[in-house]
Parts: structure tokens; sequence; C-alpha cells
């Protein structure tokens, strides 16, 4: 496992929170900053190993790996703000959705390095997908450094061109939301078959459970196969399975993971 250098924070929210819990258990840990303007988010910071300050240039000045936290719309804002104490030694590290790093490089001093991720929420608990790519003037080892900063919070791959970060946005960056569409979807349709809403989801949520994890031990290329196993020619999954089918089922997500990264086009245009 790479060394990290010193890791400081541009905002103190959920996905910084996040990375930070997993970061505070390496051992080695370390150094930690987070630059928060909230008085009341700073202690539960603190209380994670990091040391807490309310001025991004404090931040920027403590750290070599610069991870930006904040919200896309504040970018405007912060970033200009941080070119002040900026130096060629430092990297940023955006998991900003939809802002390019041309954009923000073009609010640092020239040659900033810039890394970009687009990580997913399950990273709150380490399990996080994250997409990354290098800017401009960002070298492999500060992609390597990127990849390091993620692992503690889930699995990385690496992307030469960042105009894939709107596909690996539609597919990992939303995904979650499409498996807890899927689990409400699923509840509901057992609260119809005549269980309370606690049974539909120990069912549920055990089977998606139960499922994840046997597709994860035998290989996401399995899918298939495990299915079939599941289906019975004539069967009662088949009878399911053909309604899904009817529906044009692969055709219904290729539709949608395309209007999900044409819409990250369009907000990165923006
Ligand atoms: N959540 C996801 O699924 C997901 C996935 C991929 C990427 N992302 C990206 O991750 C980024 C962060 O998301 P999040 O959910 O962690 O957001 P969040 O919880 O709102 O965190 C943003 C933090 O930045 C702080 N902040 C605001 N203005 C600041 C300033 N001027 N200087 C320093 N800090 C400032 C905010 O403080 P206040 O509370 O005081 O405003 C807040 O604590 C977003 O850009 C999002 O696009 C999120």
């Amino acid at each position: 496992m790479q060394h990290l250098p010193a890791i400081s924070f541009i905002g103190g929210g959920n996905m910084a929170t996040a990375m930070l819990k997993g970061l505070a258990a390496l051992s080695p840990r370390p150094r930690l900053t987070v630059a928060e303007p909230m008085a009341e988010k700073r202690a539960a910071l603190a209380a994670l190993g990091a040391e807490v300050v309310a001025d991004n240039a404090v931040a920027v000045a403590a750290g070599r790996l610069i991870v930006l936290a904040i919200k896309p719309q504040m970018a405007a804002t912060v970033v200009p703000g941080l070119a002040a104490t900026w130096a060629p030694d430092k990297v940023l590290v955006t998991i900003l959705a939809g802002a390019t790093t041309a954009k923000l490089a073009a609010w640092l001093p020239p040659g900033a390095r810039i890394i970009r991720a687009m990580p997913n929420t399950p990273l709150a608990i380490g399990q996080g997908m994250v997409g990354l790519c290098r800017g401009a003037h960002a070298s492999a080892d500060d992609l390597a450094l990127a990849e390091a900063l993620f692992a503690p919070s889930g699995r990385v791959l690496r992307l030469a061109d960042e105009s894939r970060m709107d596909a690996i946005t539609a597919v990992s960056g939303s995904g979650p939301a499409y498996v807890f569409r899927t689990a409400e979807a699923l509840v509901t349709a057992a609260e119809a078959r005549g269980f309370t809403r606690a049974e539909a989801e120990l069912l549920v949520g055990q089977t998606l459970a139960g499922s994840v994890a046997y597709l994860m031990q035998q290989g996401v290329g399995q899918a298939g196969a495990l299915r079939q196993a599941v289906t019975s020619p004539g069967g009662t999954t088949a009878a399911a399975l053909a309604v899904l089918e009817k529906a044009d089922f692969t055709g219904l997500w290729s539709a949608a993971l395309a209007a999900a990264e044409e819409r990250g086009r369009e907000l990165g245009r923006g």
C-alpha cells in the first residue's frame, strides 16, 4: 500500500466524513485536516481524528493531497480562494459531480495537478466504487496517490479519458439509486401480495443481500448462470422474468444509463 502524504479536505460533509473514517483507521495514519465552515459539524469531524479548521487556506497549506468535497454549486466561490496558498507539489482530488479538471484548473495557478474522482454513496461504509482520471498536468504518480486515498473507501477504476466520467457517473455514481429503487419497488409489490411492511422488508432485504453476496462470491460474470439456476422452464421465476422481458428490461436499463450520461454532459457544459 502506497504511503499517503498529508491530506486536507475542503468541505466536511457526507463524502468527506465517509472518507475520513477509512483514512483515520490506516496505520500509519496520514495527517488529516478538514476545512469546514459550520461550527456544529467541526466537533464530529475532530472526533474522527482530523485537525479541523474554518479557513480553507490553512487546510491547503497543511496538505499535499487536497480533496475538494464541497457541493458543485460552491466551486466558483471556493476554488479561486485556494489559489493563493497553492504550491506546485500539491494535488487537487475533486469529487465534484460534473466539474471538469479544465474548469477547476482555470481557477488555480497554471500547471495545477488535478485528479477527478466519481465516488458513490456506499463509500460511507467502505464499499464505494470510485472512477478516477487525471487532468492535463497530473502525473501517473498523482493518480496512484489518489487510488491509495480511496482504497480504504472501496474499489477504484482508472479511466484514461476524462470524457468517460459521465458514463461512470451513469453506471456507478448514480447506480446505488437504481438498487434502492428496486428495493422500494419490490417491497411495495410484496406488500400487494399480502405481506406486512416489516415482512416485505425482511423478505426483500435478505433476498437482495444474499443474492449480491452469492453473486460476488461466484463472480458478476456468473449472473446469467445463477439466474438460470433459479429459473426452471415454465416455472414461477420464468413467469416473472417474462413480464420484465416483455417490457424490454435490458433496453430500459440502456435508456436509463444513456439519460444519466447525457444529463452529466449537460451539467458539465453548464
Ligand atoms: N453523495 C453522492 O452520492 C456523491 C457521489 C459522487 C460525488 N459526490 C460529490 O461529492 C461532493 C460532496 O457531496 P456531499 O454529499 O459530501 O455534500 P455535503 O454533505 O453538502 O458536503 C459539502 C460540505 O462542504 C461544506 N462547505 C460549503 N461551503 C464551503 C466553503 N466555502 N469552504 C469549505 N467548505 C464548504 C459544507 O458546509 P455547510 O454544511 O456549512 O454548507 C458541507 O459540509 C459533491 O460535489 C457531490 O457532487 C457526491
